[in-house]
């Protein structure tokens, strides 16, 4: 049921363990295979592999910062990692990362002839300046598009970052250019908090913001492309759930990508995921993932088409006994009061805005025409 073909390639389930350094040489990257994911993309391998900073990852219950710059691995030393990580079979992308075309297509092409089933290039490091301005030039992104596709004859994916202000014309450059498929998003810029007694930021410097704070953003840059460029999209930020992969899904990717929630919870995440989703596809009917992609596109309307009406729609009364109150306290309109074991909506006063039925913990409440 979760088999799916994407970038022409068979994979058993459409959950792929994303770029990290969970997937940093070959031992990991057999391991992520082993946990069930459909592919495995590698760290990004760059020409100049670069030392490591410390300390240079934290997280919160919300997600993560990263300050990581690609793999510490040689190109040259890729050719026993794949040899490991291929040893048991499976997919594996191989993410690339420089600033110059000509450098993006000699490291695609070594590891083509490494064993890599596709190539991702990742133009949208959220740290150094050089790469997050690539990320926001589509013509940039066209010419390294163009030339690793020329050079491989593997698919190419294009790793989109969300910290550019017109994510549709990067992801037409890249389907002009050849590209098979976008991912998006990677981690955005960030920095994760402050240490006030010591005034010191998380992290000494800004970095990838990931996981659970990211995935709206994930969500509305999948969509936008979705329904602006006829490109297959991996979609990649917050995904911790089957649900979540769903989600995605019905904003139009064909794949998905997993980071912090492996790096925080594990490889073992990997199955539960996968069986979450195969658990709701089953429930609802669904047979096949392609049925999915794109299911909540017709409901997402832009801003113009939303109707703007008088205030017809209402939150009616409800019977409540639970002692909350979260419903009266949130009203910005006054319009819920509670008597007995009734919370009492205001019909005269209710505006229609809605934040009481998402407020209410036991979903009590109901928006009616
Ligand atoms: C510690 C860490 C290292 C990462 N390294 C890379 C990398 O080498 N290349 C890349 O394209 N993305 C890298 N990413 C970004 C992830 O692949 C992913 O796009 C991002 O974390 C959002 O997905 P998530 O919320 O599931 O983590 C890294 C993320 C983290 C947390
Ligand atoms: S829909 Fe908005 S205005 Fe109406 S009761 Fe709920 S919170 Fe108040
Ligand atoms: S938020 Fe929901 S559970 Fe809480 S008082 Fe209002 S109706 Fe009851």
């Amino acid at each position: 049921m979760l088999k799916t073909n994407f970038l022409g390639l068979e994979l058993k389930n459409p959950l792929i363990i994303a770029a990290g350094p969970w997937n940093r040489d070959g031992e990991s990257l057999k391991r992520s295979i082993a946990s069930g994911a459909g592919a495995v993309v590698t760290e990004s391998i760059v020409s100049d592999a670069l030392l490591d900073v410390r300390p240079r990852i934290a997280c919160d219950a919300n997600g993560a910062q990263n300050i990581r710059l690609y793999s510490d691995i040689q190109i040259e030393s890729w050719e026993r990692e794949m040899g490991i990580a291929k040893s048991n079979g499976g997919v594996v992308i191989a993410s690339v990362s420089a600033h110059t075309p000509s450098e993006l297509v000699y490291l695609a092409s070594k590891m083509e002839k490494f064993g890599a089933d596709a190539i991702e290039i990742s133009v949208s490091n959220p740290m150094g300046e050089g790469l997050e301005v690539v990320a926001s030039h589509a013509n940039v992104v066209y010419e390294m598009t163009k030339e690793v596709v020329a050079a491989v004859k593997l698919p190419v994916m294009v790793k989109l970052s969300q910290n550019t202000t017109n994510i549709s014309k990067v992801a037409k450059a890249v389907k002009a250019a050849g590209g098979s498929c976008v991912s998006a998003i990677n981690a955005v810029r960030g920095i994760l908090g402050v240490d006030i007694e010591n005034a010191q930021p998380t992290l000494s410097t800004y970095g990838g913001i990931s996981g659970e704070y990211i995935r709206p953003l994930g969500l509305a840059s999948v969509a936008t492309i979705s329904q602006t460029v006829d490109i297959p999209i991996c979609g990649i930020g917050g995904i911790s759930s089957g649900r979540h992969a769903i989600e995605y899904m019905m904003m139009g990717a064909s794949a998905v990508q997993v980071g912090t929630t492996v790096m925080l919870e594990g490889r073992k995440s990997v199955e539960r995921m996968v069986n979450e989703l195969e658990g709701w596809m089953d429930s609802h009917g669904y047979t096949s993932v392609e049925d999915i992609r794109g299911k909540a596109l017709e409901n997402l309307k832009s801003f113009d088409e939303m109707k703007i009406e008088p205030a017809v729609s209402t939150v009616k009364s409800v019977p409540c006994t639970e002692n909350c109150d979260k419903c009266r306290v949130a009203c910005l309109y006054g319009a819920i009061t509670r008597e007995a074991d009734n919370v009492v909506v205001d019909s005269n006063k209710c505006s229609g805005c809605g934040l009481c039925t998402f407020i209410c913990p036991a979903k009590k409440l109901k928006l009616e025409w």
